[in-house]
């Protein structure tokens, strides 16, 4: 285990009703931007009942609505523009990641000098934010307890994420009955998303981290037993609490600090997020196994191994040899994504259906997964893609 700093300020509210802790909110300002999607928040109801925390506290509100899935830079600067003209104190996202991502970068725009895309490419300019606060509705990323964001310029086909310490929200609220009318599809790319967190952390070069990877594997089983039933019975609370606090878990340090390399799954999703605009968890799970089966070998059978036994409890009397029991337990993340969650199989079942962008798909992923737990060329890469294809 190698040394680290891990440092979490977020304040969570966890629970039924606890959207009325926005009234601390006051600690930070009067003037607040509020940062919202598509609309989800104001057929539940969400909205009126945020607005109305935010007045009986004495805080006045400008909007930033329209936050698109995979959140676009022109929404963040003309949100940076809305704090720079109002003179706002903070930053408050209701949504998604999408949203809470597009809150994150206005609230550090807010504070440069310059353009915010500038921010996006290079985290270390990201010197100060606006305080951020979150009301999670889409248990997945784990941005509102974490230091990413993740922003897309399409002119450009290019999406990155970029991180800084300032970008941890100040307070988040986590109500998990505001995530049952997440729908199926969103239901089932968010568990593919925390599953994906934790398996990138869990694949490991380093040893002796015995802790994180079992944070890990906890992170994973309830995953895989909470991600069916919430599928089946949306307003299951149980089910609904525990991905929204496995999602907070898998990404904010806990699994990864001292024991991770870095992550390779996520910089392939994000090409093919950023050529064909496609559903991040969606991307993520058709990538896994395709990755997996690819750098299966002698040294890294192992690992997988560990993985089929303690997170799909194959072969629980270690008979069988480490290839096999690895095999096993690839198939049966084959089976959960694409069975039980019922998500699309491969690049064509997402509407991908030519391959002329893999090569400079495949370069740029290639630069951004330097250090994974198996190196990988842009051939690797290349070859991963059409294995997924
Ligand atoms: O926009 P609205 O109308 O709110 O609808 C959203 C959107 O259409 C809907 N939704 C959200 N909560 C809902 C709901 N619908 C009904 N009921 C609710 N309670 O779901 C759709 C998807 O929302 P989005 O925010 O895009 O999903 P997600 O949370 O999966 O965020 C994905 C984005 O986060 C980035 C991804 O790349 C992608 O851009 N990531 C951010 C990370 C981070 N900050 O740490 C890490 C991740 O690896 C990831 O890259
Ligand atoms: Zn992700």
């Amino acid at each position: 285990m190698y040394s680290f700093c891990f440092h979490v300020p977020t304040r969570i509210w966890f629970g039924k009703d606890t959207v009325s802790h926005l009234s601390e909110m006051r600690q930070s300002g009067t003037k607040a931007l509020l940062v919202y999607g598509g609309g989800s928040i104001k057929r539940s109801g969400l909205y009126d009942r945020v607005l109305a925390v935010l007045s009986d506290a004495g805080i006045s509100v400008t909007e930033l609505a329209g936050v698109e899935p995979n959140p676009r830079i022109e929404t963040v600067r003309k949100g940076v523009q809305l704090c720079r003209d109002g003179r706002i104190d903070m930053v408050l996202a209701v949504g998604g990641g999408s949203t809470i991502d597009c809150a994150k970068v206005v609230a550090a725009g807010a504070k440069y000098d310059g353009d915010a895309w500038d921010l996006v490419l290079d985290g270390s300019k990201i010197q100060a934010a606006l305080p951020i606060y979150t009301v999670l509705t889409l248990s997945a990323t784990g941005s509102e307890m974490d230091k990413f964001a993740v922003i897309s310029d399409m002119t450009k086909n290019e999406k990155w994420g970029t991180a800084a310490d300032c970008l941890k929200p100040t307070m988040s609220v986590l109500d998990p009955t505001l995530t049952y009318t997440v729908s199926k599809k969103q239901t089932a790319a968010g568990t593919a998303d925390m599953m994906s967190h934790t398996m990138e952390n869990y694949f490991t070069r380093e040893t002796g981290a015995d802790v994180q990877q079992g944070f890990a594997e906890v992170i994973l089983r309830t995953a895989i037993k909470y991600g069916p039933i919430a599928l089946a019975q949306p307003d299951n609370y149980d089910a609904r609490a525990n991905l929204m606090w496995a999602a907070s878990h898998a990404i904010n340090g806990l699994v990864s600090e001292g024991s991770a390399n870095a992550w390779c799954i996520h910089p392939m999703e994000h090409e093919l997020s950023a050529f064909y605009d496609i559903t991040h968890g969606q991307g993520l799970a058709i990538l896994t196994p395709a990755w997996m089966e690819y750098v299966l070998s002698d040294n890294t059978k192992g690992m997988f191994a560990k993985f089929g036994r303690n997170v799909f409890g194959i072969d629980p009397l270690h008979q069988e040899d480490d290839l096999a029991v690895a095999k096993k337990g690839i198939a049966a993340l084959r089976t959960f994504f694409f069975e039980t969650m019922e998500m699309p199989a491969n690049l064509r079942a997402v509407g991908i259906t030519e391959k002329s962008k893999f090569d400079i798909m495949a370069e740029k992923a290639a630069k951004g997964s330097v250090g994974s737990y198996v190196p990988l060329t842009k051939n690797d890469i290349k070859a991963i893609y059409e294995k997924a294809f």
